[in-house]
C-alpha cells in the first residue's frame, strides 16, 4: 500500500519550523507496513491543499495523511479543502481519533479533521503535532491494510 504524507504549515512551508509532525507520520505509517511514496509541504491555503490531494488522488496513492491545518484559527482550511475533494465520508477515522485525543488531552476537541474517500484513496486528517499524531495513529494502523484491499474493489475474505 501506497501513502503520501502531506504537511500543512504556512511555516514549514516557509523554512521557518522543522517538519516534525511529517516525520512522525511518515515512520508510523511505515511501520505499518506502507510505503511512503510522497512527502509534500504545503502552506495554509485552501485551493493549494486541494490541488496537492487531487494530485495524490489522480496518482491512485492509497492512503493521504496530512497533518495540521485543522484547528480553529481563521488560517485552519484543511478539512474545508479536504471536503472538497472527497466524494464519500469515512467519518470513523474522525470520530476514533478524536475520541482517542479527547482521552489524552481536553484540546483534543479542538481539532475539526475530517477522513474520506476520493475514487480508491482515503485521506485522512491529522492535527498538527507529533505528540497528536504518536497519540491518534495507532487508532488507524489496524484497519489499514483491510482498507486498502476494500478500497481496491476487492472482496475480502476471512475466516
Ligand atoms: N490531539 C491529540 N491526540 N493530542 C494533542 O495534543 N492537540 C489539540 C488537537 N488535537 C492535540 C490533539 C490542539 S491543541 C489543537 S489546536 C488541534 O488538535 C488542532 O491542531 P492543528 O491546527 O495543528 O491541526
Amino acid at each position: 500500500m501506497r501513502a503520501a504524507v502531506l504537511t500543512i504549515s504556512t511555516s514549514v512551508a516557509r523554512g521557518t519550523r522543522e517538519d516534525r509532525s511529517g516525520d512522525a507520520l511518515a515512520r508510523l505509517a511505515g511501520e505499518a507496513g506502507a510505503e511512503v511514496t510522497v512527502r509534500d509541504v504545503v502552506a495554509d491555503d485552501a485551493p493549494a491543499i486541494e490541488a496537492a490531494l487531487r494530485r495524490q488522488v489522480a496518482d491512485a496513492v492509497d492512503l493521504v495523511f496530512t497533518t495540521g491545518g485543522t484547528g480553529l484559527t481563521p488560517d485552519d482550511v484543511t478539512p474545508e479543502a479536504t471536503r472538497a475533494v472527497i466524494e464519500r465520508d469515512a467519518p470513523g477515522f474522525a470520530e476514533a481519533m478524536r475520541a482517542e485525543s479527547i482521552r489524552r488531552t481536553p484540546m483534543g476537541i479542538l481539532s475539526r479533521g475530517v477522513a474520506g474517500i476520493a475514487r480508491r484513496t482515503l485521506i485522512v486528517n491529522f492535527p498538527g503535532n507529533p505528540k497528536a499524531i504518536e497519540e491518534t495513529f495507532p487508532v488507524l494502523a489496524p484497519t489499514l491494510a483491510h482498507v486498502v484491499e476494500t478500497l481496491g474493489g476487492r472482496s475480502v475474505h476471512r475466516p
